[in-house]
């Protein structure tokens, strides 16, 4: 089951009426017959969010089926063909933007123009990534989507803010989640899918993948009254992942970089197979030249923490 799924069965369980948009009609169908067969509301709309004429059709039939438009989750999002930036195509970069960013796009637009004719106002929920927050070298087309998300969901905030619509747009941010598109990039990353999950749950201080509830709950919260002062923000759901790898690796930098054998510390840092392009007798006069006072140290610190490479994550 994915994100989608669980956040449906979770909204019609708290009283929402769902209406459930999917390009695969299938499982679309047979999700909103459970709902209903729970005696809650949902149907289910064909739906392809990479198209502006489907969005008109999708919302066009939620409002005539219930009378308006109070929520909308933009979760649909693929994963694949991705690559580095190098090793991706522009079919393949737009293919990935058109459903994970267009369709947010589309999605943002469609319903804001629905929410005010109603006068309610409404929430816009965009489901991103924490690969929206930081970089990762492999997946060049997903994190630029996922990026775009979050900040399209802060400029459509602002915008409905200023424009007095009372409409609520945030984004939610997802670490590893036990979803199929989860199951299919473990395996993407090659090698053997067991002890790719085990580096995953080793890097997740919670020690566990996230279910698909854990965003639907977030999701509830952000679609809810109860976080009617909340626009323009971005809920990270991960089990601490990213703090974790983020602050590890910062406190690994400055471990080295406050070390009393500086030389030694810098030389090794350069020696590490991400840091062989630098020029590292260059790079380390330049250093040693402004730790002469204490100031200087911590502006060469703030320096060198900076040159590139050394900010990425770490897979
Ligand atoms: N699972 C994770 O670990 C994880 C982590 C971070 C972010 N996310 C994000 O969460 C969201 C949901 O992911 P999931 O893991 O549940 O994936 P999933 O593959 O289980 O669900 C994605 C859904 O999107 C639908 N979809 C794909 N293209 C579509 C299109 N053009 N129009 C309409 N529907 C379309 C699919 O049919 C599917 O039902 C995605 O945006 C994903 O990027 C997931």
């Amino acid at each position: 089951m994915g994100i989608g799924a669980a956040t449906s069965r979770i909204l019609a369980r708290e009283g929402a009426r769902v209406v459930i948009a999917d390009i695969d009609t299938m499982s679309g169908e047979e999700l909103s017959r459970q709902i209903r067969n729970h005696g809650h509301h949902a149907i289910f709309i064909r739906h392809d969010v990479a198209l502006e004429e489907s969005w008109h059709l999708t919302i066009s039939r939620a409002v005539a089926e219930y009378g308006g438009l109070d929520v909308l989750v933009n979760n649909a999002g693929i994963g694949f063909p991705n690559g580095s930036v190098e090793d991706q195509t522009l079919e393949q970069w737009r293919s990935v933007m058109s459903v994970n960013l267009d369709g947010v796009f589309l999605g943002t637009k469609a319903a804001i123009a629905a929410m005010r004719k109603t006068g309610r106002g409404g929430s816009i929920i965009n489901v991103s990534s924490i690969l929206g927050i930081v970089g990762s070298p492999a997946t060049a087309a997903y994190v630029a989507s996922k990026g775009g998300v979050r900040l399209l969901s802060k400029s459509a905030a602002l915008h409905c803010a200023k424009s007095g619509y009372a409409i609520r747009v945030n984004s939610i941010h997802p670490g590893w989640i036990e979803t199929p598109l989860m199951d299919k990039s473990v395996r993407a990353r090659g090698g053997d899918p067991q002890a790719q999950r085990a580096t995953i749950v080793a890097q997740t201080p919670l020690g566990r993948f996230g279910e698909p509830d854990d965003i639907a709950y977030g999701v509830l919260y952000l679609a809810s009254d109860e976080s009617r002062f909340v626009t323009g923000t971005e809920l990270v759901i991960d089990g601490a992942t990213w703090p974790n790898k983020n602050a590890l690796f910062l406190l690994q930098q400055q471990r080295r970089f406050l070390a009393q054998d500086w030389k030694k510390a810098f030389r090794r840092l350069c020696q590490e197979p991400r840091q062989r392009h630098f020029d590292a007798q260059r790079v380390f006069q330049n250093f040693n030249a402004r730790r002469r006072s204490l100031a200087e140290r911590a502006h060469a610190e703030a320096h060198c923490i900076s040159f590139p490479g050394l900010l990425f994550h770490r897979d």
